[in-house]
C-alpha cells in the first residue's frame, strides 16, 4: 500500500516493520513521539504500536532544524533502513532528509513524553490518540467492529440500519433525549397548557433511540436473521465508569430462535470477535497487557487481578460460559459472605430483587470465576417485550455478565403471542396505539424469535483492559460533558 504524494513513495510504519527493506532507502512520515539526545527520533504514524527510531546526523544538521524536532511535530523522513544496534527495535532509519511539516511548540503542546493521567488526557481528547495507549485502544476498537460485521456476514445475517430518531421508547425506561425544533423559550402550547408537539418538526414527540430492537424485530420477521450496529442514546444520570450517554450497540434479532439458540449465538459471537483480535492485534494487546500489569503492581496484593489481559481474553475464548437461572443466582447471593456481612451496598433478601453491578461482579469474579449467562429473570424487573414463562412470574431474559464489567449483553426471547403482549402492555400503561406496528408482527405470521444487545464500549473495555468507558470511545458523552 503505497501513496504517491509530492513525488515520493511513503511507507506506513506497519509496512516497514512487516517486511523491512534493509539497506534500502525508505520514506516515512508521522509524528514525533520523542526526540532524545538531539539524535534519536521515535516516530509514530498511527499504523502500529511500534515507533520507528530515526537517527539524525546532528553534526551535519542545522541547529534551527534540530530545534523544530519536538514531541508532537509532524515530519517526513527519508533515509536508509538498517539493522538497529539499539535494543527494543529490529531496524532504524539513518536520516538523510528531514522535513518538519508541522511544528509543535514544546511550551504549548500538552502531550509531553511523560506519564499523563487518563483524567488529564480526557480533557485533551482531541490529542490523546497520539499516545501509545489510546492509539492501541482505538485500533483494537476498529478491528473489533470489523470482526463483528464479519461474524454476522459469514452467518448470512442482514445488516439493517434502524432509525436514530424514533417515536417509541423501546426499553420503556423513559431515559430519552428529546429531538425537537420548537423554540425552547417559547414553545407552542395546547388547550391544556402543555407543549404542543403536534406543531413540532415531526408532528409528534420524538427522541433519540435507546435501542434499535423493535424496528430490528420487524426486519427479522421478513429477512430471518438481522443485526444492527449503531449509536444509541440514554439520558440516564449514571456517572459511572460503565455508562455513556451515547454508546454503540450491536443488536441481532433472529426469527424462529428460542432462548437457548439466542444464548448459543451470543456466546459464539463474543468468542469469535475476541479470538479475532488475539490473531490480529497482537502487538497492541501485548502493549496493553503490560500497561495493565504495571497498573496492577500499584494496587495492594489482595486487590490485584489474578489474570493478565491476554490471559483473560483467552480464558473467555476457551471456556464455556456458566449458564445460571436468576433463581439459582439469588440463592447464591443471599447466602454469600458480603451479603451476610452487609458489605453489599444493596442487600439481597428476597427473590425479585434487581441485581446491581456489585452482585453481578460477585457472581462472575468470586463465585463462578467465569462469564455467566443469567436467564429467566422476574418479569417485574425486565422490559415489556420479553416472553412470559409458564410459571407466569419469570420471563425468558438472558444477561451476560463479564469479569470487571458486569452486564455486557442484555437480551431475551420475545413475546410472540398477541394476547399475552397486549395484556402486558395494558398492565404497564403503555399506549397500544404507539406500538400498533409492533403488535402487527404478532398478528401476521408471528414466530418465536429472540435477540440481544451487546454494549460495544463495554466489550472494548474488556478487550483492552482499560478501566473507564470514557477511555474507549473517541469523544465520550456523559452527564455535564459533551466537549469536542
Ligand atoms: O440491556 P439493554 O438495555 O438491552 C437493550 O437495549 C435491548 N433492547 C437489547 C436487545 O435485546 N436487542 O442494553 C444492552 C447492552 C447492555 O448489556 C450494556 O452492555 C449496554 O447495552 N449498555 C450501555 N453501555 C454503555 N453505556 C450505557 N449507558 C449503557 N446502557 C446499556
Ligand atoms: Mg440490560
Amino acid at each position: 500500500m503505497r501513496r504517491k504524494i509530492m513525488g515520493m513513495n511513503y511507507l506506513r510504519l506497519a509496512e516497514v516493520f512487516a517486511q523491512p527493506k534493509k539497506n534500502k532507502t525508505v520514506s516515512v512520515r508521522g509524528w514525533v513521539r520523542t526526540f532524545r539526545a538531539n539524535r534519536f527520533i521515535a516516530l509514530n504514524d498511527g499504523s502500529t504500536q511500534q515507533n520507528l527510531q530515526c537517527v539524525v546526523d546532528f553534526e551535519n544538521t542545522e541547529q534551527a532544524l534540530l530545534k523544530k524536532i519536538n514531541s508532537g511535530a509532524a515530519v517526513q523522513i527519508t533515509g536508509k533502513l538498517v539493522e538497529s544496534m539499539g535494543s527494543g527495535q529490529s531496524v532504524e532509519v539513518l536520516v538523510e532528509q528531514l522535513n518538519v511539516v508541522g511544528e509543535a511548540d514544546p511550551e504549548l503542546y500538552p502531550i509531553q513524553p511523560k506519564k499523563h493521567s487518563f483524567e488529564f488526557l480526557r480533557e485533551k481528547a482531541h490529542l490523546r490518540v497520539r499516545t501509545a495507549t489510546f492509539s492501541a485502544v482505538m485500533r483494537i476498537r476498529s478491528v473489533l467492529s470489523f470482526a463483528i460485521h464479519q461474524f454476522f456476514q459469514e452467518k448470512g445475517f442482514c445488516y439493517v440500519h434502524t432509525p436514530i430518531i424514533t417515536g417509541s421508547d423501546a426499553e420503556g425506561a423513559g431515559e430519552m433525549f428529546r429531538v425537537s425544533t420548537l423554540d425552547a423559550k417559547n414553545p407552542p402550547l395546547d388547550d391544556e397548557g402543555a407543549v404542543d408537539y403536534k406543531q413540532d418538526f415531526f408532528g409528534k414527540e420524538t427522541h433519540l433511540t435507546v435501542s434499535g430492537q423493535l424496528e430490528g424485530e420487524t426486519y427479522a420477521q421478513g429477512l430471518g436473521n438481522i443485526y444492527t450496529f449503531g449509536p444509541t442514546f440514554r439520558a440516564e444520570n449514571s456517572n459511572t465508569s460503565r455508562h455513556l450517554a451515547e454508546f454503540w450497540m450491536i443488536e441481532p434479532e433472529m426469527a424462529f430462535y428460542e432462548l437457548e439458540d439466542n444464548m448459543n449465538l451470543a456466546e459464539a459471537f463474543i468468542k469469535y470477535i475476541l479470538e479475532y483480535i488475539l490473531g490480529k492485534c497482537e502487538k497492541d494487546l501485548e502493549f496493553l497487557d503490560q500497561r495493565l500489569a504495571n497498573e496492577e503492581k500499584t494496587k495492594p496484593q489482595n486487590e490485584r487481578s489474578p489474570m493478565g489481559l491476554i490471559e483473560k481474553i483467552k480464558f473467555v475464548v476457551e471456556n464455556d460460559f456458566k449458564r445460571v437461572s436468576y433463581t439459582e443466582a439469588i440463592d447464591v447471593l443471599r447466602n454469600c459472605k458480603p451479603n451476610k456481612k452487609k458489605r453489599f451496598e444493596y442487600l439481597i433478601d428476597e427473590w425479585g430483587a434487581d441485581l446491581q453491578s456489585e452482585h453481578e461482579r460477585y457472581l462472575v469474579e468470586k463465585h463462578f470465576n467465569a462469564p455467566v449467562i443469567l436467564y429467566d429473570y422476574p418479569a417485574k424487573i425486565k422490559a415489556f417485550y420479553m416472553r412470559l414463562n409458564e410459571d407466569e412470574k419469570t420471563v425468558r431474559a438472558m444477561d451476560i455478565l463479564f469479569p470487571g464489567i458486569g452486564e455486557i449483553v442484555g437480551g431475551s426471547q420475545r413475546e410472540e403471542r398477541l394476547e399475552v403482549l397486549e395484556k402486558k402492555i395494558e398492565t404497564l400503561g403503555i399506549d397500544p396505539e404507539e406500538l400498533w406496528w409492533y403488535l402487527d408482527l404478532r398478528r401476521f405470521g408471528s414466530t418465536p424469535h429472540s435477540g440481544f444487545g451487546l454494549g460495544f464500549e463495554r466489550l472494548v473495555l474488556f478487550a483492552t483492559g482499560m478501566n473507564n468507558i470514557r477511555d474507549v470511545i473517541p469523544f465520550p458523552r456523559t452527564p455535564q460533558n459533551a466537549s469536542f
